[in-house]
């Protein structure tokens, strides 16, 4: 199966084996570059997509290009060191004396991971996925796993500290996870599909496709919503008269010679929440079934 690979725009090492596990089917390949802008933006947001701009713009195209920005937010501090995370102080040992220095004596040890991850296409397109992880400073740090201030962060609901917890844990439940699973939701599994060397732009997919919007009542209401090609654009939902920026994505694999599916995913809430449709057709258009996973997109 081809890979998708995905440059990623970070001098952070730990992030790059990470993500690789938290984005099955991609190859992750960290940026080589000298002159990185510095990091001045105020939000996570801002950063990540700084990191994917610049990556975009060195890189010869061709490739997704991912910026994240993560941080750790604790409430006794005011939610600092926040985006200055990175800065706060040398990450591992340096960082965690300082952390719990400022935290000696003080009982509300709350805090909470961020991250975001920005996604931009070869085609320029950009889809973004916020993840948080909540929990609590411990006294002092224990375990080896992770990197950063995974040995003194104890999340909700656990006894140990994320370096205790391990790499293992870490896939499935941190910060950065979340954030990848939203990111996967906004890019409506297109990208994997392509990567399992289905649907895309060939010209079977394509006949489908259309005939799928032309003929079937359902899906030429939802084609009024959907980009008719394979892919993830950005659109506007409605929630009581408010406008809600969301992602819109359709592709199609073809299952056998005679039968394909197409789905089309809404995503929203910065990629948190997501309805997505399968349709199992016939070439010729006609749906033979239907399943829905998810909450319905909020509607006017
Ligand atoms: P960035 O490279 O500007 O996103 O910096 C992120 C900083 O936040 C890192 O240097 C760590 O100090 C902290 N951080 C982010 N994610 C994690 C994590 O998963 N574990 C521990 N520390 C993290």
């Amino acid at each position: 199966m081809d890979r998708v690979t995905a440059v990623l725009c970070s001098r952070n090492r730990h992030k790059a084996r990470e993500l690789e596990h938290l984005l099955p089917g991609w190859r992750i390949e960290p940026l080589d570059a000298t002159g990185w802008p510095e990091e001045t933006g105020t939000t996570y947001l801002e950063n990540a997509l700084a990191k994917a701009r610049f990556g975009r713009e060195v890189t010869s195209g061709g490739v997704h290009v991912l910026g994240e920005d993560s941080g750790i937010e604790v409430t006794a501090l005011g939610g600092k060191p926040g985006v200055e995370s990175a800065r706060y102080a040398p990450e591992g040992a340096p960082a965690i004396a300082r952390l719990l220095r400022e935290l000696d004596g003080i009982a509300d040890r709350r805090a909470r991971y961020v991250s975001e991850i920005v996604c931009i296409a070869p085609d320029g397109n950009e889809v973004r996925g916020t993840g948080t992880l909540d929990g609590r400073i411990a006294d002092t740090p224990r375990g080896t796993g992770g990197f950063g201030y995974d040995p003194v962060f104890v999340p909700d609901g656990e006894e140990s500290t994320v370096g205790e917890l391990g790499d293992a844990w870490k896939e499935r439940n941190s910060h950065r996870a979340r954030a990848a699973r939203a990111l996967l939701a906004a890019l409506g599994s297109v990208v994997l599909l392509a990567a399992a060397g289905c649907g895309g732009r060939d010209p079977t997919s394509m006949r489908v496709l259309r005939a799928f919007f032309a003929h079937t009542q359902e899906a030429r209401a939802l084609g009024t919503r959907f980009p008719h090609l394979p892919g993830t654009l950005k659109c506007v939902l409605h929630q009581g008269g408010k406008t809600l920026q969301a992602s819109c994505a359709t592709d199609i694999s073809l299952v056998k010679p005679s039968r394909a599916v197409v789905t089309l995913t809404e995503a929203w809430n910065h990629g948190a929440s997501a309805h997505t449709w399968f349709f199992f057709i016939r070439r010729n258009g006609a749906v033979e079934s239907v399943v829905q996973e998810g909450p319905p997109a909020p509607q006017p």
